[in-house]
Parts: structure tokens; C-alpha cells; sequence
């Protein structure tokens, strides 16, 4: 007899012995001539199986939204997941997965460069090796990257070589971004997840509290005939936070760890203004000294701007100038409580250095929290905003998602922090 706790972990759901359903998660951004293809081709491939697929589409430019569509209305296993305002592959796929029920989940890319006649021996091999995720691996002995130039491949050994160094997980490939895996698995560790940048499995691997069973199986990457790659140096830079946030972000959320460094490197910025101006031009000490600050400020409010708060970034002319000046004031604020505490803190015989560190430290949290709030905050028209506590003291990992088993379904999505 099937139980309720067969059909949750995926074992197969009749006596007959067929496979359990699943809901594969298709994240698109641009991707019109594509969508068609792909559903053709796993109609084909999938044959026999209880299927549906779940297009997460970031609010495409390119028609893409038309096309799916249509095929979700000649077809009801295929259902469209609209995001608008809102990028990010990894928060795509856990969004994708929220809004479907079946006890196996498979993701692949829209673009055909995942080998999607792997879906059923990939099925086969979660339900019958009793595993938790099933990865096809570009670096199995059978596998393979296609046409990927040097730098390329350099780049992905590099990052996976990096990830090996947190993971648990024996397995060849944790950058894929095409596995399957069970629903009470993702369930566990949902809500630890860091839905930073591209990598999903990667975080799904590191966020599981005491490792997954994984197996691999092999393929080729094809090569993408229409449409562009996504990937960009950005998300070389979202990969590396996920580390960080996997590494330490229990203890410092991540996003004051990226605006600290951003304020690390304003210092230098400080400090070569100050030395051109005032050793090298002979501009008196004072004078200099507020060039330099305010140069420094502006840099940190655009790298800031960029990096630290790029999912929230101000746009235009009067939004980056308006945030331009809430933070040069709000930070001026924090230097006047960072040299305060220090001072108070020196006056009561505390060594200098740590005077100087509390008062760093001090500034620091007044700068993050203080502008998290009332820079870059108010850039979400109201009806946007997530109701959320102050930065610094909530959980920057906590994904803002849906969950809706309703088709199609459409979605005008808050902003994440
Ligand atoms: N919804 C949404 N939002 N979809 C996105 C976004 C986004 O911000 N960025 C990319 N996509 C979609 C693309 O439309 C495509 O279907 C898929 O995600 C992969 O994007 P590509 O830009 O084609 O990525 P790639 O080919 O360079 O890398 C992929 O394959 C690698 C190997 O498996 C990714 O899946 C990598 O994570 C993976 O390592
Ligand atoms: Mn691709």
C-alpha cells in the first residue's frame, strides 16, 4: 500500500509501479525563440510521465511572455509564473518550486544547452537509489562544457573548485544548473536558503543541514543557438557572496559585509584625494580633507548603489541624486557618532586602537542600517515595499516568495531587501 509518506519523498506512487510526477521549473529571461522548442521536445521525451512545467519569467522584453501564453492556454501542464521588477535565477527557481505540488521537482535552462532526454533516466535513478538530488554533470568522465572558450572553462573549474571548499556533498558538478530533486528535500532547507545570484543548487547543497545524498549522471552542454548568455561579470560577483553568506552570514548578514568593504575601499579613495591635494597640489589641509570626504562618499554611494544594493538600485537622474544626498548626510551623522564614541570611550582609558575600532565599528552600523532605511528603502514605489525590520537585525536570506498552485499565474512580486 502507498502511503502518504512514499507519495511526500517520491517513492513511485501506485502499485503499478509508475514514476511519481514532476514539476519541471524553467526560468526565462528573453528567451522567445526558445520556449516553443523546449516544450515540444520534453512533451516528446517525457512520454508516459506525469509532467507539468513552470515558466518563471522575469518580465521578458522579447515576447517571450506572448508565447507562453500561448502554449499555457493550448496546454494545461504548461503554466507562466510572472515576475515583474524583480531579477535573479536562483529566487526564480525556489519561486517556481513554491508554486507547484508534485513530489519530484526537475530544473533545467530554457536555452536547449541542457540535455533534457536525460529527464526520465535521471527520475529513474532519484526514485530507485533512494537519493535526495540527482545532478547531470558537465564533468563526469561522459560529460562535457561543448564550444565553452578557455576563459570560460577557467572560470567554471575555478568557481567549482572554490565551492568544494564549504561543500559536504561528493559531486562533480555543484554549478549545474540542471538537476532534480525531492520536495521534502527543498522543503527542509527553503527557508535557509540564500537565493543569491545563479547558483540554486549550489546554495540548496550548502544550506542543507547535514548534506544530501547526491548522485550524478553525465551530459554535454550544447551549445545556445538563439538567444544571449545571462551570465555576466555580476554574476561572477553574486557567486562569490553566496560563498560569503554560506561561510559567515549566520553571524554578519551579507549586505554589511559588502557595503563594509565598499567603506573600506572609500578610505583609500579618501586617502589618495587627500595625498594628491595636499602633498602633491600643496591645497591647504582643511580644504583637502572635505574634497577627499566627499569623494569618498560619492564613491561609496554609487559602488554601494551597484553592488551592495543592486537588486534595490536608484535609477535616473533625481532618485541617484536625492540618495546621493540622504547618504552623504546620513553618513556624516556616522562619523560624528564614530569619533564621539571613540573619543568617550579614549577618555575612559580604553587603548587607542580600540577606542578607534569601537568608533569604526559604531559609524559602520550607523551608516548601514541608517541609509538601508532611508536610502535605498524608499526606492520601491510604496505599493513595492517589503514590510520589514531594520536591515542589519533581519535575516537578508529570507526569501520574499510566493506560493500558489494556481494556473497561469501572475505576480507583481515586493522587492527583495
Ligand atoms: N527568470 C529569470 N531571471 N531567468 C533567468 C535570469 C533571471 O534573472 N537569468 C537567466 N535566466 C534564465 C535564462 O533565460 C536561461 O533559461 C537560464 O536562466 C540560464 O541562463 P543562461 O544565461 O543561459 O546561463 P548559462 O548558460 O550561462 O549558465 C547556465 O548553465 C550552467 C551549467 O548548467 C546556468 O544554469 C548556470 O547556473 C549553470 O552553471
Ligand atoms: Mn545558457
Amino acid at each position: 500500500m502507498v502511503t502518504p509518506s512514499d507519495i511526500a519523498i517520491g517513492r513511485p506512487a501506485d502499485a503499478r509501479g509508475a514514476l511519481p510526477a514532476v514539476s519541471l521549473i524553467v526560468p526565462t529571461l528573453n528567451e522567445r525563440d526558445n520556449v516553443r522548442e523546449l516544450v515540444s521536445r520534453l512533451d516528446r521525451c517525457l512520454t508516459g510521465l506525469d509532467w507539468e512545467i513552470v515558466f518563471v519569467d522575469d518580465d521578458s522584453r522579447d515576447g517571450t511572455v506572448d508565447v507562453l501564453r500561448q502554449l499555457s492556454r493550448a496546454d494545461h501542464r504548461v503554466r507562466l509564473l510572472q515576475r515583474i521588477g524583480r531579477r535573479g535565477l536562483a529566487s526564480a527557481v525556489v519561486e517556481g518550486i513554491l508554486a507547484t505540488t508534485s513530489p519530484v521537482i526537475a530544473v533545467l535552462d530554457c536555452d536547449l544547452q541542457h540535455d533534457e532526454t536525460l529527464l526520465p533516466r535521471m527520475l529513474e535513478r532519484l526514485v530507485a537509489s533512494d537519493c535526495d538530488v540527482v545532478v547531470a554533470s558537465r564533468y563526469m568522465q561522459a560529460g562535457g562544457v561543448g564550444d565553452w572558450g578557455e576563459q570560460r572553462q577557467l572560470v567554471s573549474r575555478v568557481a567549482t573548485n572554490l565551492a568544494g571548499l564549504l561543500l559536504r556533498a561528493e559531486l562533480t558538478d555543484p554549478m549545474s544548473g540542471f538537476f532534480m530533486i525531492r520536495r521534502n528535500v527543498f522543503d527542509q532547507v527553503v527557508r535557509r536558503l540564500s537565493n543569491q545570484g545563479y547558483k540554486i543548487l549550489l546554495d540548496i547543497l550548502l544550506s542543507a543541514p547535514h548534506g544530501l545524498r547526491v548522485e550524478e549522471v553525465a551530459y554535454t552542454f550544447r551549445s545556445r543557438i538563439s538567444g544571449e548568455s545571462k551570465l555576466d561579470t555580476v554574476a561572477v560577483l553574486d557567486y562569490l557572496a553566496l560563498l560569503i553568506d554560506k561561510a559567515i552570514g549566520h553571524v554578519i548578514p551579507l549586505r554589511f559585509v559588502m557595503f563594509a568593504c565598499v567603506g573600506a575601499m572609500g578610505l583609500i579613495v579618501h586617502l589618495s584625494v587627500l595625498a594628491s591635494l595636499n602633498r602633491g597640489l600643496g591645497v591647504g589641509f582643511a580644504p583637502a580633507n572635505l574634497a577627499a570626504a566627499m569623494s569618498a562618499m560619492t564613491f561609496n554611494f554609487f559602488l554601494n548603489n551597484m553592488l551592495t544594493y543592486r537588486d534595490m538600485r536608484l535609477r535616473g537622474f533625481w532618485p541617484i541624486l536625492r540618495g546621493l544626498v540622504s547618504f552623504s548626510a546620513l553618513c556624516a551623522v556616522g562619523t560624528a557618532a564614530n569619533v564621539g564614541v571613540a573619543v568617550v570611550l579614549f577618555e575612559q582609558k580604553y587603548t587607542w586602537w580600540l577606542a578607534g575600532l569601537a568608533g569604526i565599528f559604531m559609524g559602520a552600523v550607523w551608516n548601514y542600517t541608517a541609509t538601508s532605511i532611508f536610502t535605498w528603502r524608499n526606492a520601491a514605489p510604496a505599493d513595492q515595499q517589503a514590510p520589514t525590520a531594520p536591515a542589519l537585525l533581519a535575516n537578508p536570506a529570507e526569501p520574499a516568495a510566493v506560493s500558489s498552485a494556481a494556473a497561469p499565474l501572475q505576480t507583481a512580486m515586493p522587492r527583495q531587501r
